[in-house]
């Protein structure tokens, strides 16, 4: 025994119990995939293929202007959760500059999918949550061109009102284009705004479980909208009840035929009454509105729903934030740069849709530029709305914490998993 032998006793006892260490620290966060900080857009499909292994449902909030855009961002980062960013065809025509967005030109739904690109992809370079920004209701193969050319990283075709085969046709045209390029694709079947009694009937708007897994089969979408008792907009219904038994036979046959793919929610929103009477009290004029039970949501995402989509929560949010800015700080009214908004909350106290209102503040709409201090003003409240709702539906559907678990991939290795599988 000499010191020299015993410092080299002591060396390789350490060394096999870093490496003990080691061993247990991989072992243990195998299955946390690598953080990134500065994460680029991913697919939406990375982040939809973590929804069932980790039990919760991703919401999917729909945009109307840069800066909600950038403030849907933020408050993802808040909770630690990934974030689907969603931009409708009409959306993106105003966010292209068209103010009567009902009517707008491809020319300027490209501009707006540009738009709207730039916003996200700046604001997610900069964060630390994994970003998916995607077409909602794309309705052609055109427009979805126009979005991925934009920058979108996902987009859905919406051929739910056309018949069965057509629609399949249109599908798998778009996941043709959209595959190879790593870009996930969500289809619809069944009709929203079901009535209950045609449940089984020859006019049933729900969707047939089986049409679903042929849908499934022979388009290769990654998700797919499902009609099972829910419905856009405000005026939903009062104590409204989702056929859950839908959505648990679609996904037993997925289970049962090895499908990859994942069940959506559109028209979700919850239409929170405290909002609709705050409206109400500050000069609108909403009757009959109702929305989807946070509750038969939640059941919904035990029974296989995995990503939720919401628009008109976050607009009736905007909506009382914009008519409560105008009554805390009344010289806003008078404003040059604010002025035409408030003429059009007066002029039409019945709407929900802050697009209606925003038509004299298109700089903030399409570029998120706010040059005034009353700008600025409006644009605190747009973007407080958007966190209020954002935030609360995170938290009821299980995402916070959960951008830890989404691999980062890039469209690239996205399109690799699509050829290696032959989809
Ligand atoms: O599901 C539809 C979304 O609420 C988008 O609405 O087409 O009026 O932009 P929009
Ligand atoms: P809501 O109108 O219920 O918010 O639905 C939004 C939606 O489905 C967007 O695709
Ligand atoms: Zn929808």
């Amino acid at each position: 025994y000499t010191p020299n032998a015993a410092g080299a006793k002591n060396l390789i006892t350490f060394l096999n119990l870093s490496l003990f260490i080691f061993k247990l620290a991989k072992n243990k966060t195998k299955n946390i995939p690598e953080r990134r900080m500065n994460m680029p857009l991913v697919p939406m499909k990375a982040i939809l293929d973590t929804v069932y292994s980790h039990r919760y449902a991703a919401a999917a909030f729909n945009v109307n202007t840069a800066s909600q855009a950038e403030a849907l961002i933020g408050v993802h980062e808040v909770f630690r959760a990934p974030a689907i960013v969603q931009g409708a065809e009409l959306a993106n025509g105003f966010m292209g500059g068209c103010v009567d967005f009902a009517h707008s030109t491809p020319g300027q739904k490209r501009t707006g999918a540009a738009n709207i690109a730039k916003a996200v992809k700046a604001r997610a370079d900069d964060g630390a949550v994994p970003v998916a920004l995607h077409l909602d209701h794309g309705k052609s193969l055109e427009s979805v061109k126009a979005a991925v050319e934009g920058g979108y990283t996902s987009v859905m075709i919406d051929g739910s009102s056309l018949p069965l085969e057509d629609n399949i046709a249109l599908t798998r045209e778009v996941v043709k284009y959209a595959h190879p390029r790593g870009v996930t694709v969500e289809g619809e079947l069944g009709v929203l705004a079901g009535v209950e009694d045609h449940v089984f009937g020859a006019q049933s708007t729900y969707t047939h479980p089986l049409d679903a897994i042929r849908f499934f089969k022979a388009t290769g979408v990654d998700c797919l909208a499902v009609s099972y008792g829910t419905m856009h907009g405000a005026c939903k219904g009062k104590n409204v009840k989702l056929r859950r038994e839908i959505v648990i036979a679609i996904r037993e046959c997925m289970l049962h035929e090895g499908i990859d793919g994942v069940l959506v929610s559109h028209g979700s929103s919850t239409v929170p009454q405290y909002i609709v009477d705050e409206i109400n009290w500050l000069g609108g004029r909403l009757t009959d509105v109702g929305g989807i039970p946070i509750e038969e949501l939640k059941t919904s995402i035990a029974c296989g729903i995995g990503k939720i989509n919401v628009d008109t929560d976050i607009r009736l949010a905007v909506t009382r934030n914009l008519r409560e800015l105008f009554e805390k700080h009344p010289w806003l009214k008078t404003d040059a740069s604010t002025h035409g908004v408030y003429a059009l909350l007066k002029q039409l106290p019945e709407a929900v849709d802050p697009r209606c209102f925003l038509a004299p503040v298109m700089e903030l709409v399409m570029y998120g530029t706010a040059s005034t201090n009353a700008l600025r003003l409006l644009d605190d409240s747009i973007r407080r709305g958007v966190a209020e709702m954002a935030g609360t539906l995170i938290v009821s559907f299980g995402m916070v914490g959960k951008s830890a678990v989404v691999k980062p991939l890039s469209l690239e290795e996205m399109a690799d998993h699509y050829r290696k599988q032959g989809i």
